[in-house]
């Protein structure tokens, strides 16, 4: 009896969706490298917070991001010469989700990977479909679901590159999430880019219309990324927050961020709210 009563109760506790930045789990760099200690840190962190109902998502770093970018992939089909490299994307994540859920597993999560280029199709680099039946009867059963960035079909331009931080706003929606956190490799989002300049001021909290009115000097920051750098991160995330879900950009980079943020405790960065900016 009481073990159903916490059943319930464990059913009724809406999903948080982390995101692990490419740029965290992988050396952005260099091509096809792993940042292997950051993967199993991050894997250790999540096993340590165990929180009911998570959803894992993560991104292509220096797997997904130099292919698509080799092959154009995020143009759409333009020639038969993109297609071997299609099948390079893709398979360079799958090399790099085995990474992430092997780690996961050696943690004891019940880790399992939902493929985003087999549930999803966009349109015009959009989501247009996604079959999210597998990934809630998941949920119901205690696994947690690894997405990741994906090179998708797109019933317009033949195929695109789904960014994760597309699909973390979309999955937040569908699963009616109750956060959101993201883990990057700097402290939130700056009015400039703390990479390049030194007095860059974080943002440590905004509005979806504070965001638009920012859009404009993020975009000098001029982020090298076939999905739009730091600014179409940021922006992918409105949708979710404009249903009421919190969105939290935190450095992933810096052991115990990602615990603390999972147990709701204190971490720098910056909150995404609906309303009114919170001083
Ligand atoms: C990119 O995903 C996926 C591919 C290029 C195939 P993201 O855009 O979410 O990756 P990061 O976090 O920026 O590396």
């Amino acid at each position: 009896m009481r073990e159903k009563q916490a059943r319930a109760r464990e059913l009724k506790v809406k999903p948080t969706v982390l995101k692990l930045g490419g740029s965290v789990i992988t050396h952005k760099e260099k091509p096809l490298t792993p940042n292997l200690p950051a993967i199993k840190r991050l894997a250790s962190e999540i096993s340590r917070a165990n929180v009911s109902r998570l959803v894992l998502v993560h991104g292509g770093g220096s797997f997904g991001h130099p292919i698509a970018k080799q092959y154009a992939i995020e143009k759409g089909y333009k020639d038969q010469s993109q297609i071997i490299g299609f099948s390079k994307t893709r398979q360079a994540m799958i090399a790099l989700n085995k990474l992430v859920v092997d780690s996961l597993i050696q943690h004891n999560i019940s880790a399992v990977t939902v493929q985003p280029s087999s549930c999803i199709i966009t349109k015009q680099g959009r989501i247009q479909l996604m079959e999210e039946r597998p990934l809630r009867k998941l949920l119901e059963m205690e696994f947690v679901p690894v997405l990741h960035g994906d090179a998708v079909l797109d019933s317009d331009k033949g195929f695109a590159i789904l960014s994760g931080d597309q699909l973390v706003s979309s999955l937040a929606i569908k699963l009616n999430a109750e956060r959101i956190i993201i883990g990057i490799d700097v402290d939130g989002l700056y009015a400039s880019d703390p990479k390049t300049d030194l007095n860059a001021q974080l943002i440590q909290h905004a509005t979806p219309q504070e965001l638009r009115k920012l859009q404009h000097k993020i975009e000098e920051n001029k982020v090298t990324d076939v999905t739009g750098g730091m600014l179409g991160k940021i922006m992918e995330l409105i949708p979710a927050v404009e249903k009421g879900i919190q969105a939290m950009i935190i450095n992933a980079a810096n052991p115990d961020n990602v615990y603390k943020a999972l147990k709701r405790e204190r971490v720098s960065g910056t909150v995404i709210k609906r309303g009114e900016t919170v001083a």
